[in-house]
């Protein structure tokens, strides 16, 4: 039984790639056979997995590049040996990353906390509503001080969509990790960062037991 999770997001910067990275090593640090597929042309993921090779202390999981078309055939594949499958997508792309909602049980929308990046969601929700794919926002980068987190959520919580757990901080932990190749819970265990990922891991488990 596996479980198939697309971050998708059109606005470009949103964090999608760090996220799909850091919740597939975390889901296969934990004990599941995971695979990343990074679908985006700019192939950010691709640059970070080989860093990975030169890693000896990264957790081992499956990555892959499949592109346009290409993307349905590589998911079922891999469903067979894998019990997650995380799919990184790329901005401004509404048909693939169309291809890589309909292929997912779960679509995590990851969003900056302000006014134009959650209008730039709209079209991303839109897309997962329109192929009957539940969605979860996570918020991204939240400021540590100020009311921006609860008015964001008051907007979310008023147009009726959900957030995944409580989100992510601003961290220069998640970009230095990915800059080796790694995640945060590989560098910094202990540190805010890996501990926010492991909470958004622990808000998405019961969702994927529910899509089954
Ligand atoms: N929580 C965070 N804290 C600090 N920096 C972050 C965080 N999340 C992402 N970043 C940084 O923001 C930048 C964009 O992140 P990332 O490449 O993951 O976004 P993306 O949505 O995949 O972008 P694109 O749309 O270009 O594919 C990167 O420099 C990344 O290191
Ligand atoms: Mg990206």
């Amino acid at each position: 039984m596996s479980v198939v999770i697309a971050i998708a997001q059109q606005k470009g910067g949103a964090g999608k790639s760090t996220i799909a990275a850091s919740l597939a090593v975390a889901l296969a640090a934990s004990g599941r056979r995971v695979a990343l597929l990074d679908t985006d042309p700019q192939a950010t993921l691709g640059r970070w997995w080989a860093l990975r090779q030169d890693q000896p202390r990264a957790t081992p999981l499956t990555f892959e590049a499949p592109s346009g078309w290409r993307v349905t055939g590589a998911v079922e594949r891999l469903r067979r040996d894998h019990d997650a499958l995380l799919i990184d997508t790329a901005p401004h792309a509404e048909t693939d990353s169309r291809v890589a909602i309909r292929a997912a049980e779960l679509v995590i929308v990851p969003m900056q906390p302000s006014g134009p990046d959650l209008w730039a969601s709209e079209a991303t929700l839109k897309l997962a509503a329109a192929e009957k794919r539940p969605a979860r926002i996570l918020l991204n980068r939240v400021p540590a001080t100020g009311r921006l987190k609860d008015q964001i959520l008051a907007e979310l919580a008023a147009r009726g969509l959900a957030t995944l757990g409580p989100g992510l901080g601003n961290r220069t932990a998640f970009t230095t990790a990915f800059m080796q190749g790694l995640t945060a819970t590989e560098t910094a265990p202990r540190g805010l960062a890996a501990l926010e990922i492991l909470a958004c891991l622990e808000a998405m488990i019961p969702l994927l037991k529910e899509t089954h």
